[in-house]
């Protein structure tokens, strides 16, 4: 079953005239609860006592409102064109608005031309080159087409990106591989991008707050108090985001705290199994996964992401290595690098990527 949205449009008190009786419905919009009430139904009388108490409603902050449904009637009874009612005037562009259309355009232009970027052929040549910042600015290109009015985390997004996805480095690695494995696991709408976006930035938060050795120690060398103290990790980042008043959705704060959540129940902080782990926390926990192991925080052993793909692959059990996401992720991860790809390295390969990937870690 399907439930209508309804949409109002905002009127001034000023508009009901001297009318004391409406074929339309009259509704009054709440600023703290974001929600519409029907105030009175149509061809009920606004008596004066009814009329005062609208009134200082307004005056304390609320607004009278109309079904969209009802535009017309409300046109026609009060004896107004749409030209008079500012609410239903098309909002005037700001100049971030703007730029975002054209950023549309110019990102549809490119489709048009090269078609949409291949995450497949994206992921191998970063590979192949130790070098993400190519899939980095695609997601940073991508982002700078999303609305400007979706919702506050899909702004925030935006404006991460716009500032942060500038540079290769650990964290913008796992944005953008979340990111395109996201799309590839058929959520391409910018409310689940977003959400996906925020949730891999914000997601280790929480080490700042942990001592630092914490941080960079590998995982399986942890003892009983330090695993604890870094298991901790989602909470802190979710307790940080919350002190600093971040607007974010339910969804992405969802994200943050069960990253670590897996799909058999082994995961943490609350053992959550299978369909209970929102499978975007999933997709953002296997990728930072994946690059924690690549660069030896799990297990202190620095190798190429392509090893660790194919270990997953294989699923030849390692100390630490976790596959436990769920078939969709599992399935999308193990194929986003062809057989080619993934078959064995060059051992000379295989030490140069590792080589690299330790130079970059010390740098
Ligand atoms: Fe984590």
């Amino acid at each position: 079953m399907t439930t209508k949205v309804k949409n109002y449009f905002h009127i001034e008190f000023e508009m009901l005239k001297d009318k004391k009786i409406f074929p339309f419905h009259l509704y009054v919009y709440n600023r703290v609860s974001d929600k519409y009430s029907p105030f009175i139904f149509a061809n009920s009388p606004l008596t004066s006592d009814k009329a005062n108490f609208l009134e200082m409603i307004i005056e304390k902050g609320g607004i009278l409102a109309v079904d969209e449904t009802q535009k017309r009637t409300f046109l026609m009874a009060q004896d107004l064109k749409e030209e008079d009612v500012p609410s239903l005037q098309e909002p005037e562009l700001t100049e971030l608005e703007k730029q975002q259309i054209e950023n549309q355009k110019a990102l549809e232009n490119k489709r048009k031309e090269e078609g949409e970027y291949n995450f497949q052929a994206g992921l191998a040549s970063c590979l192949k080159d130790n070098n993400f910042l190519p899939m980095i600015l695609s997601v940073k290109e991508e982002t700078q087409a999303f609305s400007m009015r979706v919702n506050h985390t899909v702004s925030l997004a935006r404006h991460l990106s716009l500032e942060l996805l500038v540079e290769d480095n650990f964290i913008n690695r796992i944005v953008a591989v979340s990111y395109y494995l996201a799309k590839n696991c058929d959520m391409k709408d910018e409310l689940a991008l977003g959400d996906v976006i925020c949730g891999a930035f914000f997601c280790h938060l929480g080490h700042t707050q942990m001592d630092f050795h914490l941080s960079h120690k590998p995982h399986l060398e942890f003892d009983y108090e330090e695993e604890k103290k870094y298991k901790k990790h989602p909470g802190l980042a979710q307790h940080i985001l919350n002190k600093s008043k971040v607007d974010l959705s339910g969804r992405c704060k969802v994200i943050i705290s069960s990253h670590h959540e897996r799909y058999d129940g082994n995961g943490y902080p609350t053992n959550r199994m299978g369909s209970h782990i929102d499978i975007l926390a999933l997709i953002v926990g296997a990728v930072s996964h994946i690059f924690e192991f690549s660069e030896g925080k799990v297990n202190g052993r620095v190798q190429p992401i392509k090893s660790v793909l194919r270990l997953m692959k294989n699923k030849v059990f390692t100390a630490g290595l976790e596959f436990e996401y769920g078939d969709t992720i599992y399935e999308n991860i193990i194929n986003i690098l062809s057989e080619n790809e993934l078959e064995s390295e060059d051992k000379s390969d295989e030490e140069k990527v590792t080589e690299e990937i330790e130079q970059r870690l010390v740098a």
